[in-house]
């Protein structure tokens, strides 16, 4: 397993272009189960998490080629309509092939994703929503398995805004015969990505960004190309290690509309940011100001963005309180930050930071994408050298993270795990 050796206390400083959102494609590329046929997205960006759907799709016979930044598809073949275990234990939005598979095929077998890293994470949504729509759901040694003859509209208000339910759903109603409105939808940048997608490809979607989405079933869908959004949890934490290490840097082919509560939070630290149509550029001041956050559904501030906040707050002058009211026990961040020399008391889902001057490099361990995102920044600023084991997690979400900072003036290192 490789790891990242990084010697803090350089200030970021240059330009960085910001890849396509990981999120985005996740739920575009099993769109392409709803119509056989040829597609092309663009801005795809390297990472795990789209190999592992690649491989997923092509279990299930699907061609995918993926060369630089573009990703072929061609669904023509695919006459699998499983995900196995194997598969979605890797990559929880392995469950998007859900509502495609029974939408387009009637059937699909997919496995129960289980808890995740930090803890339980249900899909009662995504199972409730598929059933509203008339499939017949079973649960079977860890399976649920869908089927239909073809799906019926209907109306499915969600209790709980959820990302990946909106976009399971929507994938399902958009082939549904009737007139389906999803109330309390997720509307984050990624879902209405998908619905632009999924209009492009002749499906019928109202209220397109709202919490009120009417979907007017169609008999057939056609394959589509598309250009990734960009990915604006990387862009935040761009940001983000340039307002902790005293940095001037410009972030390039970003949407700062996505990150307005980010970009707020950043001003209130006493960051200066200066935006452009699809560029932002930030210079961080000496002094970082204490900031509360508590994460909300977009466009509040993300739950993909807490632990790269709190490795902010760490060295910020004085005390704040960050509160994760997404996920309640998102805080595996907490102690590897604590042993990096950070003063922070965790109480449930809230946080109390205490400001230190400084952190002090040590052997630090990540445990999952975002929790390592934070040790990375916590390595940029700390006192010698820090060592950020099982780098792994950040290849799933982050496109050559070390390369990209490093090309900011960060000393940072990749060690393959087969070097030590
Ligand atoms: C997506 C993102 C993830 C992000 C999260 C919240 C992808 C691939 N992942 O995950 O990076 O952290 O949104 O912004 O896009 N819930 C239920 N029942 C369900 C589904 C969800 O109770 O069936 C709850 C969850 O426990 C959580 C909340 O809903 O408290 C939001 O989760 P959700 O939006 O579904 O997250 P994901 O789609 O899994």
């Amino acid at each position: 397993m490789d790891k990242f050796i990084i010697h803090g206390g350089t200030k970021l400083k240059g330009t960085v272009a910001i890849g396509g959102s990981k999120n985005a494609a996740l739920a575009l590329m099993p769109a392409t189960l709803l119509a056989s046929g040829k597609y092309q997205f663009l801005n795809i960006p390297d990472l795990r998490d789209i190999t592992t759907m690649g491989r997923l799709l092509q279990m299930m016979g699907a061609d995918v080629e993926k060369a630089d930044q573009t990703l072929r598809l061609n669904t023509f073949r695919v006459n699998k309509f499983e995900a196995p275990y194997e598969q979605v234990k890797k990559m929880r939005a392995s469950i998007y092939v859900l509502g495609p598979l029974v939408a387009r095929y009637g059937y699909a077998k997919v496995s129960l994703p289980g808890g995740c890293a930090w803890g339980p994470r249900p899909v009662n949504l995504h199972i409730e929503g598929i059933r509203k729509l008339g499939a017949k759901i079973e649960i079977d040694q860890g399976y649920i398995i869908a089927k239909a003859k073809r799906l019926k509209a209907a109306k499915i208000a969600f209790d709980v805004s959820s990302v990946g339910a909106t976009g399971n759903i929507i994938m399902a109603a958009v082939l549904a015969k009737g007139t389906t409105i999803i109330e309390n939808a997720a509307i984050e940048p990624e879902i209405t990505a998908l619905s632009e997608f999924l209009s492009k490809m002749g499906a019928r979607i109202a209220g397109l960004g709202t919490k009120r989405l009417e979907i007017d079933g169609v008999d057939a869908l056609h394959p589509s190309d598309e250009t990734m959004i960009p990915d604006r949890i990387e862009a935040g934490t761009f940001l983000m290690a340039a307002a902790m290490t005293g940095g001037t840097v410009k972030l390039e082919r970003c949407n700062p509309i996505h990150l307005a509560a980010v970009l707020t939070k950043l001003e209130e630290i006493g960051a200066i940011i200066d935006v452009g149509e699809n560029w932002i550029k930030i210079k961080s001041n000496k002094t970082i100001k204490p900031v509360d956050v508590t994460t909300a559904v977009y466009p509040g501030f993300p739950t993909d963005m807490q632990a790269q906040w709190m490795a902010l707050m760490a060295i910020a002058k004085g005390s704040s309180i960050i509160k994760d009211s997404i996920y309640f026990d998102r805080f595996k961040h907490v102690p590897e930050l604590i042993r990096l020399g950070a003063n922070i008391e965790l109480n449930k889902n809230t946080a109390l930071v205490k400001g230190v001057k400084k952190l002090m490099g040590t052997k630090v361990m990540s445990t999952d994408l975002r929790a390592s995102a934070s040790l990375v920044l916590a390595g940029l600023v700390a006192d010698g050298k820090t060592e950020v084991l099982r780098v792994y997690h950040l290849d799933r979400g982050y496109e050559y993270i070390e390369k990209k900072l490093h090309a900011l003036g960060a000393k940072i290192k990749r060690i393959s795990g087969k070097e030590y």
